[in-house]
């Protein structure tokens, strides 16, 4: 997969060269391009903000450097069209259905903002050729888009095929379709199986595989209920057994 970023603040993924994400970039699984917006910027200062058209505070990113930095990026391959996204709080929400449609996409061109956002018309100029999305990783909001796209990037790309070793998957996460859709998975625990006087659950160390999967399974519907009644409730009932019922 081909990623492209256009920032005024490249600097802010390094983080992308770390762990399973640089690993990722090493084997030539994801191929990550930075872009300095200011580079296309016209004047001396390198401006890329104004103040808002209609009054109010901080300022605007201008559309001309946004533009022109965008065609570059789309001319690197005339042939193909990313998807592009567009951090914002305003956007709709980043969930995990979402970054299994960007896992199959080949190629995602991110556009983070700062100040009060990028001017409108850019998102309308390329919504009109291709497919851009606008996403919120949360309903808080950051100094900037670029941390948002760190959080995308690294959701996205551990699903990439071969980026997740045989030791995990991805399947028994929270949120992962199937039985996990909605649920938030349990606790974990490794050895020893004592330590400062907790013990590991007992179940954990029967070796029952039926009984763990089912343990497994009623830890999650109370974490969910403790953490996340809103998630609960929206479970479909067609996919609660009698046991669940009861819970
Ligand atoms: N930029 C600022 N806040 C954001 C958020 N919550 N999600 C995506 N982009 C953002």
């Amino acid at each position: 997969m081909r990623v492209d970023v256009i920032s005024i603040f490249p600097e802010y993924f390094a983080p992308l060269d770390v762990s399973l994400i640089g690993k990722a970039r090493e084997r030539g699984i994801l191929d990550v391009h930075l872009h300095q917006l200011r580079d296309w910027a016209r004047d001396v200062h390198r401006t890329v903000d104004d103040t808002p058209y209609g009054g109010g505070p901080g300022m605007v990113m201008k559309p001309e450097p946004w533009g022109e930095a965008i065609d570059a990026v789309l001319a690197a391959d005339p042939a193909a069209q990313p998807r592009i996204i567009v951090p914002t709080p305003s956007g709709v929400p980043f969930t995990q259905k979402l970054a299994m449609e960007y896992a199959a996409e080949p190629w995602l061109l991110f556009t983070p903002a700062r100040y009060e956002g990028i001017d409108s018309r850019v998102m309308a100029e390329y919504g009109a050729r291709m497919r851009v999305d606008e996403v919120s990783v949360g309903d808080y909001v950051l100094a900037g888009g670029e941390v948002a796209v760190l959080v995308m990037v690294e959701a996205v790309g551990r699903l990439l095929p071969g980026v997740l070793g045989n030791a995990h998957s991805a399947v028994d996460d929270s949120f992962a379709p199937g039985a996990m859709e909605n649920l938030l998975e349990g606790p974990v625990y490794t050895k020893p199986p004592e330590w400062r006087g907790h013990e590991v659950p007992e179940i954990l160390l029967s070796g029952h595989h039926g009984k763990i999967a089912r343990w497994r399974r009623d830890e999650a519907l109370r974490r969910t209920a403790r953490n996340r009644l809103e998630l609960l409730a929206a479970l479909d009932p067609e996919t609660l057994d009698k046991h669940d019922r009861k819970l």
